[in-house]
Formats: structure tokens, C-alpha cells, sequence
């Protein structure tokens, strides 16, 4: 699928790429083939030395109620190129800075993707959770090893294990986002943190994050690794096939808590 699609809006402006997730009437819940488009963004912002910063954000009422359901029981990810491990890899390894905006509801993916961003700026209704347990599940995005090494091992038990959400002032105080704004606000705030970093030197910039990260590059890969081949098992089993039939049924579970 090509960037053009509207679920994925790509732009790029004085050395900024903006990729927004635009299925709103969907609460931005992702589709492979969106998975596809943001990898592909991700690949291009990589490839073109014209793209130093790339922002991700969503709508001010919701950044992502993470894997479209009905999506990922018709076409699971079947093999290490499925658009959903290309995005991960991509993100996880993406090599400038990564800028992202929340607000509303960042469920799942939409929450354990914000681990790879350098800084996030949230609206003060976001509310983040991953709850996979509670669909049968197990963490994704390398979340079973960076949130407990973000959050400690107690508050990542609540949100792994529970599944419980979270909102913007504990995503504060844990380290997970730079700063609460007002949702309006939050979309122009990463913009301007963006034309920041984008008049910086990109090799200062590349450098500096090579570094940062280095402790944890490998683990994280292999952790990806490690969690993509449970999830996949996992996808097929009772309480995941459950899980998501309730769902698609619209007896939909309080797992969100949102
Ligand atoms: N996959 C597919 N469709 C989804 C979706 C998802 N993850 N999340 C929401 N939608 C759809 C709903 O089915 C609904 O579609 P419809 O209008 O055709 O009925 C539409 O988006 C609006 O969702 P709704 O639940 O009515 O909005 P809400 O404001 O009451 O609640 C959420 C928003 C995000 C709290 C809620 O939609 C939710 O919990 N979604 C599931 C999150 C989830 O478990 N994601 C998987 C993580 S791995």
C-alpha cells in the first residue's frame, strides 16, 4: 500500500515528516495495510538525508486504539516481513529522532510504540494501557522488557499483567512523556520540538541517539524477536479467539478501561 492512502497521511515540511493516523471514525485503530504505509514512511524519512526528524501524531480525541481487531483475525501476521514487523523493526531502529504527539486513547501498539520515540508530548486526556493479557495476548514492540526498565517492575505489572490504563500525569512522572498539554495543543508542540531537533546537526543528532541507545539495541531486537513468536501463537489459541469475537460481536470487553 502506498503512503497515499488517507488512514496514513504523510507529509513532509522543512526537513520534518508528519505521519498522522487519519481513521478516526475507526478511533485510528491500525490495519495492516496502514502498518505497511508507516513502515514505508519510515524506510523513506531513513533513506532521504532531506528528512532529519520524523513526527508521529494523531487526531486531539484519539491517537490509536491499537491493531484493528477484525483486521488481525482475517490476516494475522504470518511471517517476519508482515507490515506489522517491518513498522516495529523500523521503529525500533529507526535511527533520527522520533517526535510523537497522543492524545485520547493510545491502546496497545499505540502505547508500546511510544517506547521508541526520543520525545512525546501529550494532551491531558491521554490514556495509555496494554492490555494484551486481557485479549489472550502478550506484550509486543520489546514493552515486556522497556516498560518495566521505564516504569519499574511493580508499575509495569499493573499495566502488563492487569492491563490496566494509565493517564498523562503517571506517563509524566514515569518518564514516558515529556510534557502535558492541553489536546489542542499537542500536534503544534511536536511540530515546533521537531523544526528544534531539525536545526540541529543530523549527524550530532544520529550520533547522539546511536549512543543513548546502544546499551539496549540488541535486547530489544531480540526481545521483539522473542515476544513476536508467542504473540503469534498465542493469536491462535482460545482466549485470544475469544477475546476478539467478543469484540467483533460488539460485547465489547471493559479492557480498555478508557
Ligand atoms: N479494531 C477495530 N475496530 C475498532 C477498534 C479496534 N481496535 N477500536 C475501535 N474500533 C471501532 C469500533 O468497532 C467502532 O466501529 P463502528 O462505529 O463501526 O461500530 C468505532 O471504532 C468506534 O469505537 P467505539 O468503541 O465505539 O469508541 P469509544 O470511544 O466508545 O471507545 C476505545 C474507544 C479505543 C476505548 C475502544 O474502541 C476500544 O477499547 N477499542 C479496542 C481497543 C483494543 O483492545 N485494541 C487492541 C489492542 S491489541
Amino acid at each position: 500500500m502506498s503512503a497515499s492512502s488517507q488512514d496514513i497521511l504523510v507529509h513532509t515540511d522543512a526537513a520534518v515528516m508528519t505521519i498522522t493516523l487519519n481513521r478516526v471514525e475507526k478511533k485510528n485503530s491500525i490495519t495492516s495495510a496502514m502498518y505497511a504505509a508507516m513502515a514505508d514512511a519510515l524506510d523513506a524519512a531513513h533513506a532521504d538525508a532531506a528528512v532529519r526528524v520524523v513526527v508521529i501524531q494523531g487526531h486531539e480525541s484519539i491517537f490509536s486504539a491499537g491493531n484493528d481487531i477484525g483486521d488481525f483475525l482475517n490476516g494475522p501476521p504470518a511471517t517476519h516481513e508482515s507490515p506489522v514487523f517491518r513498522f516495529l523493526r523500523g521503529i525500533s531502529t529507526f535511527p533520527k529522532p522520533l517526535v510523537a504527539a497522543v492524545c485520547g486513547p493510545a491502546v496497545g501498539i499505540g502505547t508500546t510504540l511510544l517506547l521508541h520515540c526520543d520525545l512525546v508530548y501529550a494532551g491531558d486526556n491521554a490514556a495509555f494501557s496494554m492490555p494484551f493479557v486481557n485479549l489472550g495476548l502478550c506484550p509486543e514492540a520489546a514493552s515486556s522488557f522497556l516498560a518495566p526498565q521505564l516504569m519499574g517492575y511493580a508499575r509495569a505489572a499493573e499495566a502488563l499483567l492487569l492491563g490496566e490504563p494509565f493517564m498523562a500525569e503517571s506517563a509524566l512522572e514515569m518518564g514516558l512523556i515529556n510534557r502535558i498539554v492541553p489536546p489542542l495543543e499537542a500536534n503544534a508542540l511536536a511540530q515546533r520540538q521537531a523544526q528544534k531537533l531539525a536545526a540541529k546537526p543530523l549527524s550530532s543528532l544520529v550520533e547522539t541517539k546511536r549512543l543513548m541507545k546502544k546499551g539496549q539495541a540488541g535486547m530489544v531486537a531480540e526481545r521483539m524477536a522473542e515476544e513476536g513468536v508467542s504473540f503469534g501463537r498465542m493469536l491462535k489459541e482460545p482466549a485470544a479467539r475469544e477475546a476478539f469475537g467478543a469484540f467483533m460481536q460488539k460485547r465489547k470487553p471493559d479492557f480498555s478501561g478508557v
